[in-house]
């Protein structure tokens, strides 16, 4: 097995305000600093309005910042929108792109997220590309036929270890406290890998990270994240606070 070193990243969706923003950014932040020998890469993704200030919050710690969308095009008549080039410019080293609640409430399909990870990559952002199966399909059997799709179809040309990482995210496990079993994972996990690497080839498929997100929790954590194909963790409800964050990614050692 490759050695890919887990990452841990907070997706913190449509919350925070600048004050408690900024208080978990500089607890996370103070936490990192205590324990850098803790063996994982450290990613948050607050909302765009405070991407600057949590960017330098947390400079200095190691600890990257990304966006959680972004524009398929560099700039233009898009009102609303941010581009890939606009997250760099504040700070941002990632961006998600292709997250479930995307597709749901934006419509967004697999080719806008693949033109969105490829700008992402233009601009010299990693993209974290969210791909995931709904409970209907999983329970009619389509499971790592829609994860299959999804990834082909969402993954940009010049994709790499260093500058994609895949989230597995099953639509049904998001924010609703029932999170995957650890086989129901690793399946899903190999499965992607074995598609990676017939696009990429064994080294970039043996070295690309694949996250699990979906109701990851401290008491759930350490299972999954020692799973062989499971490259850590992308966090929603437990990235908002502190402890639970922190002890995710101690999880992950
Ligand atoms: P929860 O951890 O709240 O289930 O959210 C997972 C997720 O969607 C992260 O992107």
């Amino acid at each position: 097995m490759m050695n890919r070193r887990p990452l841990i990243a907070g997706n913190w969706k449509m919350n925070g305000l600048s004050t408690g923003g900024l208080a978990l950014a500089t607890g996370i932040a103070a936490k990192r600093k205590a324990a850098p020998d803790v063996p994982c890469d450290l990613l948050i993704c607050p909302p765009f309005t405070l991407i600057s200030d949590v960017a330098k919050a947390v400079a200095g710690s190691g600890i990257a910042v990304g966006g959680q969308d972004c524009h398929a095009k560099v700039s233009g008549a898009h009102t609303g929108d941010i581009a890939a080039e606009m997250l760099k410019d504040v700070g941002c080293s990632h961006v998600i792109v292709g997250h479930s609640e995307r597709r749901t409430d934006h419509g967004e399909t697999d080719a806008i997220v693949k033109a969105k990870a490829g700008a992402a990559l233009a601009a010299g952002l990693a993209a974290v590309i969210c791909i995931g199966e709904t409970l209907a399909q999983r329970e009619a059997g389509e499971t790592f036929a829609v994860n299959r799709a999804q990834l082909a179809g969402s993954l940009p040309d010049g994709a790499t270890a260093a500058n994609v990482v895949i989230a597995y995210e099953p639509v049904w496990a998001i924010g609703t406290g029932r999170v995957a079993t650890p086989d129901q994972a690793q399946e899903v996990h190999a499965v992607i890998r074995a598609a990676l690497q017939e696009r990429l080839g064994a080294a970039e498929a043996g070295a690309m990270r694949i996250l699990y997100g979906g109701s990851m929790k401290p008491d759930n954590a350490r299972e999954l994240l020692g799973l062989p194909d499971v490259d850590g963790g992308l966090i929603g409800g437990a990235s908002l606070k502190v402890e639970d964050f922190w002890a995710i990614a101690s999880a992950s050692a």
